[in-house]
C-alpha cells in the first residue's frame, strides 16, 4: 500500500474507514471524546512503562559474573502514588461512562416515537403515532428508518423471533433486540442523509443481510413524508397500494384474482363496479365509498358467505393510504 492510499485510509470516514466512522449524531461526540480519552490514556501509560522497563533493562543489566545486585526493600511513597493515581482516573473514568451510559439510556421526553421490529432476516420500523405508516424506500425496497434532523427519536424494540441487535455506526448506538420484551434506544441525528443500520447479533443464515437504512430528512420533508402516508411522492397510487396491499397485510385474506382461494375474506380481482349482495340482503355497489367503508368499519356491510372477522383499519391508515389502496383494488382485473 502506498502513503496516499494508507493516508486517505486513515483520513476517511466512509464505510471502510480505518478510523472511526463520521458522527451523525448528539451522541457521538460525546462516545468518541470517552473513546479517545481512554485510547490515548493506554498509549500514553503504554509507551511510559515501556520506556522505563527498556531504561531499566540496560541501566541495572548484569555487568560481570560475580556481580551482585543490592538488596530490594519497600518504597511507601512510591506505592502509594501508583496506587492512588490511577484508583483516581478510574473513578473518573466511570463517572464518564456512566454519565455517558445515562444519557443513551434515557430518551428525552419529547423524542419522537418509532417502533423497531427485528425478525429474521428483516427490520420493520413502523410509525404509531404517524397513523401506522411503514418505513420502506418504495424504489429499492429496503426498510428504511425515516426521521427528521435535529429531533429527538425514541426507538421502542423488539424481536418476533431471537435476539437482534440494532447498530447504526454514525450515530454510535447499538442496542441487543429481545423477543418478548422491550428496549429502548434513542438518538438526535444531527445532519441529514442516509446512514447504515446493522443487525450486530449473529441471528442465522441471513444475519449478514440483515441491514436497513436510516434516512434523515430536513423536518419539512420528513413531514411531506408522513402526510403522504409513508410514500416517496414518486410512485403512483396503484404502485404506493400495491406495497400497503403487502404491508398492511390485506394479501392474507382477500386474492388478487377473482377466484377465493381458500381465505376468508372476498377475492378482490374485478371486483370494482360489480353488485354484491350483503349478509344483510342487501345490493350494494362496490365503489369507492363502499371500500373506504369497508377498510375503516370493515363489520357495517360484509358481503354475503363471507364471517365478520376482518379487523377496522381505522386509526392505522392515513387518508393518503386509504386513496392508494382504493386505487390499486380499482386497479385490479
Ligand atoms: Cu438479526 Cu443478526
Amino acid at each position: 500500500m502506498n502513503i496516499a492510499a494508507f493516508s486517505s485510509l486513515l483520513t476517511s470516514t466512509g464505510p471502510t474507514s480505518f478510523w472511526l466512522p463520521e458522527q451523525a449524531s448528539t451522541n457521538a461526540s460525546h462516545i468518541d471524546a470517552l473513546f479517545m480519552f481512554i485510547l490515548y490514556l493506554s498509549a500514553f501509560f503504554f509507551v511510559g512503562i515501556v520506556a522505563f522497563m527498556i531504561y531499566f533493562v540496560v541501566r541495572y543489566r548484569k555487568r560481570s559474573a560475580t556481580q551482585t545486585t543490592s538488596p530490594i526493600s519497600g518504597h511507601h511513597g512510591l506505592e502509594l502514588t501508583w496506587s492512588v493515581i490511577p484508583s483516581i482516573i478510574l473513578v473518573g473514568l466511570f463517572i464518564w461512562g456512566f454519565r455517558s451510559w445515562m444519557d443513551l439510556n434515557v430518551p428525552p421526553g419529547n423524542a419522537m416515537e418509532v417502533k423497531v421490529t427485528a425478525r429474521r432476516w428483516k427490520w420493520q420500523f413502523t410509525y404509531p403515532y404517524h397513523g401506522g405508516i411503514e418505513g420502506v424506500d418504495l424504489q429499492t425496497k429496503v426498510p428504511t428508518l425515516f426521521v427528521p434532523v435535529n429531533k429527538p427519536v425514541k426507538l421502542l424494540m423488539s424481536s418476533s423471533d431471537v435476539i437482534h441487535s440494532f447498530y447504526v455506526p454514525a450515530f454510535r448506538i447499538k442496542k441487543d433486540v429481545l423477543p418478548n420484551r422491550y428496549t429502548v434506544v434513542w438518538f438526535e441525528a444531527t445532519k441529514t442523509g442516509t446512514f447504515d443500520v446493522y443487525c450486530t447479533e449473529y441471528c442465522g443464515r441471513d444475519h449478514s443481510t440483515m441491514f436497513a437504512h436510516v434516512k434523515v430528512l430536513p423536518e419539512e420533508e420528513f413531514n411531506q413524508w408522513v402526510e403522504s402516508g409513508g410514500g416517496t411522492g414518486n410512485l403512483s397510487p396503484v404502485e404506493f397500494g400495491k406495497t400497503l396491499f403487502t404491508s398492511k397485510g390485506c394479501n392474507a385474506c382477500h386474492s388478487l384474482s377473482a377466484d377465493r382461494m381458500n381465505l376468508p375474506g372476498p377475492p378482490l380481482g374485478g371486483v370494482f363496479g360489480k353488485t354484491e349482495t350483503m349478509a344483510s340482503g342487501e345490493s350494494v355497489k362496490i365503489d369507492e365509498n363502499y371500500l373506504r367503508e369497508a377498510i375503516l368499519e370493515p363489520n357495517a356491510k360484509v358481503v354475503q358467505g363471507y364471517q365478520p372477522v376482518m379487523p377496522t383499519f381505522k386509526g392505522s391508515i392515513t387518508d393518503p393510504q386509504l386513496d392508494a389502496l382504493i386505487a390499486y383494488i380499482k386497479s385490479l382485473k
